[in-house]
This record gives structure tokens, sequence and C-alpha cells, in this order.
């Protein structure tokens, strides 16, 4: 798994902690560590995709914020809102944290607005096949109080369905990850505006050229050089438009420890947990 990563945080943040919220699995990120570390301004965040345009939403999009020792609550992770009190995102952005000090906002394209709605994480579940950077990369929080759904600024994302996603689809990737290639560190820019990017499906052999621990449960999406998604970005959506709306085909998990390197981008391939996730909505 040479050069392969999550889109959370820092490698560096990675340290075994032993708080235990729901059994961990693997690595588990240290966000307080992280956060005192980095430059106390800076927020994470799509590489080559554009701001997404003034008073327009993302209606299904939250940004999963972790309340610092110090008080501030700082974005770290993507989700989606599945249902009013229900929202997708990686099990990796969730992994050994405390519910607790997790909160989930709707309702903003830039981080900085504080006119959107907060709703505290009361609990997660993650996939218990999950495997770190090999399968399985998903969970499921609860969430309370519920969102008010107004279909303008918040609403929910059709995840239903198994059909399998074939290669060449156009799809759409939005999140507050980075907009620099090279991710975390002295480089990075760290816009607050959500970005979001076209691209397109890749074929899981083709993936597996470059991935090689590739399975049934991701699916891959590629652009050239300079584009595709990063630090900041995990556990959010990528979506496809189905009729006049969209549904959710995948949520961000890893990819090369420098974005948009010309890689593939791998996510979480929702269908594929089509029934997992229904049994988790009530
Ligand atoms: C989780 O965080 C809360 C609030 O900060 C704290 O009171 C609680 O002790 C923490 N739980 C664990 C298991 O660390
Ligand atoms: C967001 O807030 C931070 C910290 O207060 C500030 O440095 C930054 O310029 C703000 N960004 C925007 C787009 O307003």
């Amino acid at each position: 798994m040479n050069g392969v990563t999550y889109f959370v945080l820092l490698v560096a943040a990675l340290s075994a902690l032993e708080v235990v919220q729901s059994k961990p699995m693997g690595n588990v990120i240290d966000l307080d560590k992280y956060f005192e570390e980095v430059d106390s301004n800076s927020q994470e965040r799509v590489v080559g995709g554009y701001d997404v345009p003034e008073d327009e939403y993302v209606p299904y999009q939250v940004s999963m914020q972790f309340r610092t020792r110090s008080g501030q609550l700082r974005h770290f992770c993507g989700g989606s809102l599945i249902a009013p009190n229900r929202v997708l995102t990686a099990a990796h952005c969730v992994n050994g944290q405390n519910a607790s000090r997790i909160s989930v906002v709707s309702g903003i394209r830039d981080l900085n607005d504080s006119t959107g709605y907060r709703s505290q994480v009361q609990s997660y579940e993650m996939n218990a096949n999950y495997q770190e950077l090999v399968t399985s990369d998903i969970a499921i929080l609860k969430i309370d109080p519920p969102f008010e759904l107004d279909e303008k600024r918040v609403s929910t994302i059709d995840v239903s369905g198994s059909d399998l996603v074939g290669a060449d689809q156009e799809v759409l990737l939005t999140g507050w990850g980075s907009v620099f290639h090279f991710g975390t560190g002295p480089f990075a820019k760290y816009p607050t505006v959500l970005q979001k990017l076209s691209y397109k499906t890749l074929s899981n052999s083709k993936c597996k050229e470059t991935m090689t621990q590739l399975t049934d449960t991701e699916i891959c999406a590629l652009e050239r050089f300079g584009k595709g998604a990063c630090n900041g970005d995990s556990g959010g959506p990528l979506v496809m438009k189905s009729g006049e709306s969209y549904k959710q085909v995948g949520v961000v998990s890893y990819g090369t420890a420098f974005c948009a390197s010309n890689s593939p981008d791998v996510y979480t391939r929702v269908s594929m947990f089509d029934s997992w996730i229904k049994e988790r909505m009530a």
C-alpha cells in the first residue's frame, strides 16, 4: 500500500489512540494532535475543482466537525445527509473517535457561514467488514436534532439501489478538501468555500492496475493530473445524475498521498451496501 492514503488529514497524525466509542479497527486518527499541530487557522480542503457558485448549495453535503480541546469546531471530513437524522460517511472518519466531540453542519457552502444548521452526533456505526485501505470504508451517523429539510439548503440524497455503476460515467465530487496538489503542509491552500469537480468513473479492472488492493466494494474515478479528491474530502459524496436529480454512488475513501497526481481516487461503492444502509435508516 505504498503511497496510498486516506483523504482525511495528515498521515503523520495517525496514531493508536485508546478512546473507544465503537471498537476501533486499525489506525485511529488523533484529531486532537492534528489540530494542535496545524496552523490554528488552517482548515482542510477537491483539487482542480471550482467554487460552488454564490447562492448555490449542495444541499445533501455536510461538514463533519471536531471539537478541539480549546473548544474550536474544525472541519475534518465530509458526509452526506441520507435521512433527516442520518449521515453517511467513511468509516475511517469516525474509527475510534468520541462521538460526543463530533457534530455535523448542513446548509452552508462556506465553512465560515454561521447561518448553517448544526446537529450533534449521538452514535455511529462502521461497517463490520471495514478494513483500512482495503474494503467497506463506510459508516452511518445518528444525529440529533434531525435537520429540517428545505430543499434549497438542506435535503437528502438518494442512496438506494444496487445497480452497478460502470466505467465512463459522469460523476460529481464535492468537498472542502485541499485545493492544492500537495495536500497538507506548507503548500496547501485552504479556502472555506465548498469545491466541486466533475469527472468520470473508471472500470475496476483499469483502476486495479494502479490501485492494486482494490476490491468490489469500491469504485474509482480519474481525471487528468491536477484534478481529484484531497485531504479533508474523506467521507464526502460522489454523485451521479439520475433523471432530474442525483444519486450518491460513492463515499470518498482514499487515494495517493500527492492528491490529483494522475492516479485514481478510490470511493466506497454505495450500491454494494444497499441493504446495510436500509437496515440502519429506521
Ligand atoms: C468523550 O468526550 C466527552 C466530551 O468531551 C467526555 O466527557 C467523555 O469523557 C469522552 N469519552 C471518552 C470515552 O473519552
Ligand atoms: C474565514 O474565516 C477565517 C478565520 O476567521 C478567515 O481567515 C478567512 O479569511 C475567512 N474566509 C472567508 C472566505 O471569508
